[in-house]
């Protein structure tokens, strides 16, 4: 006989967990090529797990890229259906060497788990695969649902958008559900109403046919490395605007009042900028730490590199130097516009003598949901009942390239119920993922069922 969720969860915790981490020792790196198969067990593990769980079938599909899960269970005909997305890729480990402890081999200390993927997606997208399993063990469950699990969320989501085009009648649904953002703190539950969407990427500049010595060539010859610097100061300027021409054409004016609620939102600037260790935060004038990030694009170079890099010094021009750079977009801007922008400007400011090549490599459009669906309430009930207070709407700064693709192709809204904190450090080394936020995430997510097939 199953009880009460709660229960459940405390019986079943140290099972949940050791399923877990059979995932998270899959090191499932998407941008990482040499990872491919560890892509394919990752989505075999994510696939039996979830027939485990109570699924009516699930299966590991192919795409042009890394494969999709897909799972369901139906209830009724009359009754409404959820599709669950998630992914089971995760980012790069580097630097390694900052790991307190190996990033594949999960570990539970001082009440966190830590390991890649602990909290972005796994561990969320673990929640779901257990408040499932309890909704069906339990004969509670009073939708239908589906399960979308992706390989490719690190990477842009580029073969998703084709599957979801080609698989429509499949993925037929009321809602998408998604855990794959964060809460402002754990006892301040937020939904996300807002993602940035963004523009990726890669830039070579080229110059001498071969490393030249800097003394018989320095002052005479154009230094890549150094042009690549004057480009990439000119994309920016004292006030932080981007000086792309065009690229705030399409940037949404929000509201004075709409910015005065979201000031509103809790936030401590000073815990802020210490749990960083910066002395002073800094971005466009005018707008604050929460606004900079929430409902302003910015522009950002991601890893910069190119001539002698190694221990102690060589004298020399570098023959080439490469920078990644990404943009942060928010509704309304079109990351295929905004990659034209980019493109032609880059090629605009370059100096004369060195031969300048721009490689677009992912992008996705930003996202808005409304506070007054369905869906959000059901959210919102199922938050206040777990953490004690109503959450709060917040637009966040992270991007989730395939939700605005969700709607334009599937005519789909999603709820956007995460459950991270910032001290889970995702993408940076020592991931992490509180215990206590991940039972508690479970029954949050068992709440909303009920709440959404009241
Ligand atoms: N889960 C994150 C996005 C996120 C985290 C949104 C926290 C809001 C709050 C996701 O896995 C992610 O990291 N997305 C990438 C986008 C991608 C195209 C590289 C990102 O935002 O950098
Ligand atoms: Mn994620
Ligand atoms: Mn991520």
């Amino acid at each position: 006989m199953v009880t009460d969720i709660k229960t459940y969860i405390e019986e079943n915790q140290s099972r949940f967990l050791e399923e877990l981490f059979g995932l998270l020792r899959i090191p499932s790196v998407s941008p990482d090529p040499q990872h491919k198969n560890d892509m394919h067990r990752a989505a075999e593990y994510v696939c039996n797990a979830l027939l485990e769980a109570g699924a009516d079938a699930a299966r590991v599909l192919s795409t042009t890229g890394n494969p999709v899960v897909f799972g369901e269970k139906t209830i009724g005909k009359g009754k409404p259906t959820v599709l669950v997305y998630g992914h089971y890729d995760v980012m790069p480990i580097e630097p390694v060497e900052s790991w307190k402890s190996p990033p594949f081999e999960p570990e539970i200390r001082d009440g966190r788990i830590w390991a890649r993927g602990a909290n972005d997606d796994k561990g969320q997208l673990f929640m779901h695969l257990k408040a499932f399993e309890y909704l069906v063990r339990s004969q509670t469950l009073e939708c239908n649902v589906k399960f979308m699990i992706e390989g490719e969320e690190e990477i842009g989501s580029e073969s998703l958008k084709e599957f979801c085009t080609q698989n429509k009648e499949m993925l037929s649904a009321d809602v998408i559900l998604v855990s794959d953002t964060s809460m402002i703190e754990e006892n301040i539950p937020s939904i996300t109403v807002g993602l940035r969407g963004i523009c990726y990427f890669e830039v070579e500049i080229a110059g001498p046919n071969r490393e030249l010595h800097s003394g018989l060539y320095g002052g005479a010859v154009i230094n890549p490395a150094n042009a690549l610097a004057k480009i990439i100061s000119k994309l920016t300027d004292d006030q932080y605007k981007v000086k792309i021409p065009g690229f705030y054409d399409d940037v949404e004016e929000i509201s004075e009042s709409e910015r005065n609620e979201l000031n509103k939102t809790p936030f401590r600037l000073e815990e802020f900028k210490d749990s960083i260790g910066i002395f002073d935060a800094a971005g466009e004038t005018g707008y604050s730490t929460l606004e900079r990030i929430g409902i302003r694009p910015s522009l950002d170079v991601n890893g910069i590199w190119g001539g002698y890099t190694g221990e102690g010094t060589k004298t020399i021009i570098p023959s080439k130097a490469y920078a990644k750079i990404s943009t942060r977009l928010v509704p309304h801007q079109d990351p295929e516009k905004i990659r034209g922008l980019f493109e032609k400007h880059l090629l605009q400011i370059a100096p004369e003598g060195v031969n300048v090549v721009v490689k677009y490599l992912h992008g996705g459009a930003g996202y808005v949901s409304p506070v007054s669906s369905k869906a959000y309430h059901a959210a919102s009930m199922a938050y206040e009942k777990v953490f004690g207070k109503k959450p709060i709407p917040v637009r966040s700064g992270g991007s989730i390239p395939i939700i605005a693709e969700f709607e334009r192709l599937l005519g789909l809204k999603s709820i956007l119920m995460g459950f991270g904190l910032d001290s889970d450090a995702i993408h940076s080394p020592n991931e992490n993922f509180r215990l206590n936020v991940f039972l508690k995430g479970i029954e949050t997510i068992s709440y909303f069922y009920s709440f959404f097939s009241e």
